[in-house]
């Protein structure tokens, strides 16, 4: 049976029981900022749900385009996907558990319908628990239906339970086949062998999770299935891999004549052939969409951005050598579907164009950064004193490598953090906590800065540039310097408040400074002033700055072109603050006089506040 007839099926059945068929709503959600994409069937039917009346009846059905990515490194085993359709059935405080499990039985069983084995079924109900009873109601059904007490499970919460954070939600019963052979067919269910797969899930949903955690009844009861439509005809053609389905095979055919491999015939070439197929068509169906989305470094753009250059990565993998290769199979993705989803033929030209140009862009970002990767390692190992050459690399030392290195693949070579891990598994590197946690603070701080940036804001300034706002302003550089080498470089400026008579201070710290802390502090600042370094102003783009690790007060406002400040002996030797800034500052730090820290406060949770002045 092919997907085309499948679904079919499903929606002809359902309107066989009284449900209106509806379209597909877009992947991309309306008036809900807080998710990306479309998960699941019910999504756009929330106000449905909670009581409002759907025009046109109280029974629905559809076939919902989905997009998850919350598995997306579950992608490449038999059943994972990001893109997938749902097939579901609704009622809206119309029928409830009898008549769904019924429905759904039937429509699974019957030689009519799709006529699946029954020895092959297993399901499982809620278990009961604080919030909501144990559900006696589907387990009774289930076992009048013929299902034996071995093969219901009930499970708790985790398993069957089903809801988004808040809303509408309710106790689920799910359906489970039996995917092995049939010589094999365990008598008991086990919801741990993955051979048993989830096929259908029937949720009851009398309940609304309110903002608080609570659970409270709603107006009406109602029922929300999904099916996920390519596990399902795997099942029914008896395939233990989804990817042997008419969903994906004509794409993975694509996929072996333009890489010359061919699928299953190696474990990592199965994978790499089923992640390609998989982001390709996530990626196609996602910038087909009316909604009109582009790879970009934001949003739903950046997870199509990503899932592109990883299918690419994966293409290199395979040995493609072609410039141009995945809108070749984005082509496809779109012929096989568009019966289904009109959207597909109507964007193709625009997607195809979209495919080629990230690919182009990527290309030459991912050349530049292998290079940039191989050279870090072969640094590294020449400063070790370590023989290198392409042919044998050292196994016995591991190279370690830095957040600062993270961070230099990922903004400048384009690199995604997953592809950077990917390619140091493959060299023998290692990437530790600690500096992943780096990688991300340096992150947070080129964010904010690009933010400020894309908001093409004015460059800061002080209103009041009288001379002591001014010495004040040079000694909150020269504070944010000392503070960061006597506590550490985690520390960022929060912020700060100048009046001509004092400096006030705000820093991400988690503890009160002790007395020697800000001692050590106050004499650091004193040193840099008695060695009356030159505060130089230098203007340079944002970027530039970024790269030269210039500190940014991330509440000021920055434009593309950025003042940066440098304090630092003339004579050269380290400099003491490097800080984007307004300004305007003092010349020479001599001119400050003595500096000494009032006060030290907690500001608020994880920021203390230093008032000072100088004398
Ligand atoms: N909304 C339910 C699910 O996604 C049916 O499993």
């Amino acid at each position: 049976m092919t997907a085309n007839e499948l679904r079919q099926k499903f929606l002809k059945f359902f309107e066989s029981k009284g449900h209106i068929i509806i379209p597909s709503a877009s992947l991309v959600p309306e008036n809900d900022p807080s998710v990306l994409f479309t998960t699941a069937g019910m999504h756009p039917l929330v106000p449905y749900l909670m009581g409002e009346k759907y025009p046109g009846g109280s029974r629905l059905a559809n076939a919902q385009k989905c997009v998850r990515t919350g598995d997306i490194d579950e992608v490449g085993d038999t059943y994972h996907h990001t893109f997938f359709e749902m097939l579901g059935n609704w009622s809206l405080g119309d029928y409830f558990k009898e008549e769904s499990i019924k429905m759904s039985w039937e429509f699974l069983i019957s030689e009519e319908w799709l006529g699946l084995d029954k020895n092959r079924i297993a399901v499982s109900v809620f278990a009961g628990d604080d919030d909501a009873p144990f559900d006696e109601e589907s387990y009774a059904i289930w076992k009048k239906l013929g299902i034996s007490e071995k093969r219901i499970a009930k499970l708790p919460k985790k398993n069957n339970w089903w809801g988004m954070e808040k809303g509408p939600c309710g106790p689920d019963t799910e359906i489970f086949y039996w995917a092995g052979n049939s010589n094999e067919i365990p008598e008991s269910f086990n919801d741990d062998d993955v051979l048993w797969v989830e096929i259908w899930n029937n949720v009851f949903m009398q309940y609304n999770k309110t903002e608080e955690g609570k659970y409270e009844p709603l107006v009406q009861k109602n029922v929300d299935t999904g099916m996920g439509l390519e596990r399902i005809v795997s099942a029914v053609n008896g395939f233990d891999d989804n990817y042997k389905t008419d969903l994906f095979f004509p794409i993975i055919e694509k996929i072996e004549e333009i890489s010359g491999k061919k699928y299953g015939e190696s474990k990592e070439i199965t994978k790499s052939i089923r992640i390609i197929a998989d982001h390709i068509k996530a990626a196609t169906f996602i910038m087909a969409d009316d909604k009109d989305i582009s790879p970009s470094n934001l949003g739903q753009g950046y997870v199509v951005r990503r899932l592109i250059r990883r299918a690419i990565r994966h293409g290199k993998i395979l040995g493609i050598e072609s410039d141009s290769w995945t809108k070749e199979i984005a082509k496809i993705v779109a012929f096989k579907y568009k019966n289904a989803y009109s959207e597909l033929p109507r964007n193709i030209d625009k997607v195809v164009n979209k495919f080629e140009e990230e690919e182009n862009k990527f290309r030459k970002t991912l050349e530049k950064g292998l290079k940039e990767f191989d050279k870090i390692v072969r640094i590294n190992f020449s400063e070790l004193e370590k023989p290198f050459s392409d042919n044998i690399r050292p196994f016995q030392e591991t190279y370690k490598l830095s957040g600062e290195e993270i961070f230099n693949l990922y903004t400048t070579y384009g690199f995604p953090l997953e592809l950077i891990e990917e390619e140091s598994k493959d060299r023998n590197i290692e990437i530790q906590k600690r500096e992943l946690e780096k990688f991300n603070e340096l992150l947070k701080k080129h964010q904010e800065l690009s933010r400020t940036a894309s908001a093409g804001m004015f460059k800061g300034g002080l209103a009041d540039s009288s001379e002591e706002t001014k010495r004040l302003h040079t000694a909150a550089h020269l504070l944010l310097a000392a503070l960061r080498k006597v506590l550490g470089d985690h520390l960022f400026q929060k912020g700060s408040n100048i009046t001509q008579e004092r400096l006030r201070f705000d820093f991400s710290y988690p503890e009160k400074m002790t007395d020697e802390q800000k001692k050590q502090v106050e004499d650091l600042v004193n040193e840099a002033i008695q060695k009356d370094y030159e505060v130089k102003c230098e203007e340079m783009s944002l970027e530039e700055a970024t790269k030269q690790n210039a500190m940014g007060v991330f509440k000021s406002k920055y434009g593309e072109q950025v003042k940066v400040y440098t304090i630092a002996s003339p004579l050269g030797g380290e400099i003491f603050s490097k800080e984007i800034c307004g300004g305007p500052h003092v010349s020479n730090t001599g001119e400050l006089g003595k500096f000494k820290i009032q006060k030290e406060e907690s500001s608020s949770a994880g920021v203390r506040r230093i008032k000072a002045i100088l004398k």
